[in-house]
């Protein structure tokens, strides 16, 4: 209530900030290997399809209410209601949803601290600090908690700075050096032996495999993680963006920077296992499935580094930087999310309140680190699977049900003054408020079978 509302400065800060969200570990490390996992090219269509039809829609439904709210998410569902049900309905939705924000970020920060150690293990190699290079390749209780306290302060550093010299510099910084590193990389790997390979089983698609539910359903579930959505972060983003940017188009932008990089990192990744193979790196697991989940990122990637010599060290350097990144320009959206809830609603101050929220999430993660084996997987699926369908089938009803039409048309003209002749404006009030709450609804119930 006491510090004035932040904003971002132009579109391209916002753009930034929302891709830098959006672009996370779920990009570059989960879509190329569920493509992979999943029948190649026909993962990488069933996955652009659906993030059009659901996550565009459920994306611009957070936008909408974000800016037209100016608030965080409890504010801004508790002003939609009129009556003191629907305002009720409004505030629980949003505590919940800042609380899933909260639980992402806990055991998002343990992933995202091991890609800090896999960081330092080479750093500390080409400086010659042989006993840090090793401490950094254990697994012991304390370098887990270590890395992941470090990386949870990175985030609220950032997060106490504020709108535009926390979240919009640090994007717009951090975004431009990924593009980069993801390109030089994506060089580098392809002209290698063996990366071919990766190629074919990464977009040959093998359509027998759009016939399974099984497919469309993580499709949509990386979709959802991937846009951010559900959680209040990117209602929050919209909130900071100015009445003069036109909404559909920001997030058509976010969308298409997200799908985009999604796609170029399977470029980067499926090669690079290839290549492991051909170097004779083992890249199937015990009962022959692709190691796709840790074992990729941190075994097989780092014997491949170690077998290329001196380039390795560097290409080890240059890859968890770019993973570190990622994850660091995702958790500062996702502590915003708690963190504008705290500063709107109480007396507390923003560094105080990231402080303290970051302290709380602190906590969690480690006590999933000491519980790891029950603890963690519980946590995604609670979170990615469950919540996050979950939340956003209700943000597209309260836009859609709850919201007053003009208010809704109004904000879609705002910086968009000839929307009224494009297909968005003729379909999308009428799809968020019926058929893409349906739709995720429909794919959410086959989960729980
Ligand atoms: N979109 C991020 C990723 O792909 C994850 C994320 C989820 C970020 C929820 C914010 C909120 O890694």
């Amino acid at each position: 209530m006491s510090e004035p509302r932040g904003q971002f400065s132009s579109k391209i800060g916002f753009l930034m900030a929302a891709s830098g969200s959006a672009v996370g570990l779920g990009n570059i490390w989960g879509f190329p290997t569920q493509a992979a996992s999943n029948g190649g090219g026909a993962f990488v269509l069933a996955y652009l399809v659906l993030a059009f039809l659901l996550a565009y829609p459920a994306l611009m439904a957070e936008l909408v209410i974000g800016r037209h709210a100016r608030a965080n998410i409890v504010t801004a569902l508790d002003q939609l209601g009129e009556r003191p049900l629907t305002k009720r309905l409004g505030r629980a939705v949003g505590y919940y949803g800042v609380l899933i924000a909260g639980l992402i970020l806990s055991f998002y920060a343990i992933v995202a601290g091991w890609m800090l150690a896999e960081f330092g293990k080479p750093v500390a190699h080409l400086i010659g600090w042989s006993g840090a290079e090793q401490w950094l390749g254990g697994d012991s209780l304390v370098r887990n908690l270590l890395v992941c306290g470090i990386f949870t302060a990175f985030t609220v550093a950032i997060i106490a700075k504020g709108v535009e010299d926390g979240i919009e510099a640090w994007s717009t910084r951090l975004m431009p050096l990924l593009f980069i590193i993801l390109l030089g990389l994506i060089l580098y790997v392809l002209v290698q032996p063996g990366a071919t390979d990766g190629l074919k089983t990464y977009l040959i698609p093998d359509f027998r495999q759009l016939a399974d539910p099984g497919l469309l359903l993580s499709a949509m579930g990386q979709a959802f993680f991937s846009l951010s959505l559900g959680v209040g972060t990117m209602l929050i983003y919209g909130s900071y963006l100015r009445k003069d940017d036109s909404l559909p188009r920001m997030g058509a932008a976010v969308t298409l920077l997200d799908i985009s990089i999604a796609f170029t990192a399977g470029l980067l990744i499926l090669p690079a296992m290839y290549v492991a193979q051909h170097q004779g790196i083992a890249i199937y697991g015990d009962n022959g499935e692709l190691l796709a989940g840790p074992g990729l990122i941190f075994q097989v990637l780092p014997s491949l580094f170690a077998n290329m010599g001196g380039a390795g060290t560097w290409l080890s350097v240059a890859f968890f930087a770019l993973m570190s990144i990622a994850a660091l320009t995702s958790s500062i959206s996702m502590l915003e999310a708690p963190v504008s809830v705290v500063t709107e609603r109480t007396r507390l101050k923003r560094s105080g309140a990231a402080w303290s929220i970051g302290a709380v999430i602190f906590v969690i993660s480690a006590l999933i680190i000491a519980n790891m084996s029950t603890l963690f997987d519980a946590t995604v699926s609670l979170t990615t699977e469950y919540s996050q369908p979950l939340l956003g089938i209700a943000l597209c009803l309260f836009v859609g049900w709850i919201m007053h039409r003009n208010q809704l048309l109004n904000e879609l003209k705002a910086g968009h003054q000839d929307i009224e002749h494009s297909l968005f404006w003729k379909i999308w009030p009428f799809y968020v408020r019926i058929i893409c709450p349906l739709l995720i609804l429909l794919a959410f119930i086959q989960t729980l079978r």
